[in-house]
């Protein structure tokens, strides 16, 4: 079932890259007692991912902040060496924490899968967004093939 509003964010150890290498963070250190906005997307350099997802939370980062956000994570089945190479290609900085869910275990407990199989990029994660209090969802987007309700701008809107 996908996660919605209300709902715990599921406990579970993410990676990120460091510059001593791949890191485990759990969900638990990256929520509790934060508010968070976490974007989800399938794939680290795919084009529409790279072209207007991660570009517009970088360029609208401080908006956001300014909203009362403690953190901006951006979350994809890749492993950590891809989602650190991609967070440098796209100059994020410390705006957004780039989380790796290799393995997928956060994208199935969130009940988020992407079925890519038949375009050779297996199991991925659907794109969303979600502004999470405390490590409790207070509301979820999904977009379904389009790339229009999970955009930074339409966050710092649903931020009120
Ligand atoms: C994208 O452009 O974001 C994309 C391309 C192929 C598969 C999934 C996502």
């Amino acid at each position: 079932m996908t996660i919605k509003a209300g709902d715990k964010i599921p406990s579970i150890e993410l990676k990120t890259m460091t510059s001593d290498g791949p890191d485990g963070i759990t969900t638990d250190d990256l929520f509790n007692g934060k508010k968070v906005i976490l974007f989800g997307l399938p794939g680290a350099f795919t084009p529409t991912c790279s072209a207007k997802h991660v570009p517009g939370y970088v360029q609208h980062a401080d908006a956001i902040k300014a909203k009362g956000v403690d953190t901006i994570a951006c979350i994809s089945v890749n492993d950590a060496f891809v989602m650190g190479a991609w967070g440098k290609d796209q100059n994020v900085g410390n705006k957004v924490m780039m989380l790796a869910d290799g393995s997928a275990e956060f994208t199935k407990a969130a009940g988020l899968e992407l079925d890519l199989v038949a375009r050779g990029m297996g199991v991925r994660c659907q794109r969303f967004s979600m502004i999470v209090d405390n490590g409790v969802v207070q509301s979820i987007n999904i977009d379904e093939g389009t790339f229009d309700k999970t955009s930074a701008e339409q966050a710092i809107s649903d931020l009120g």
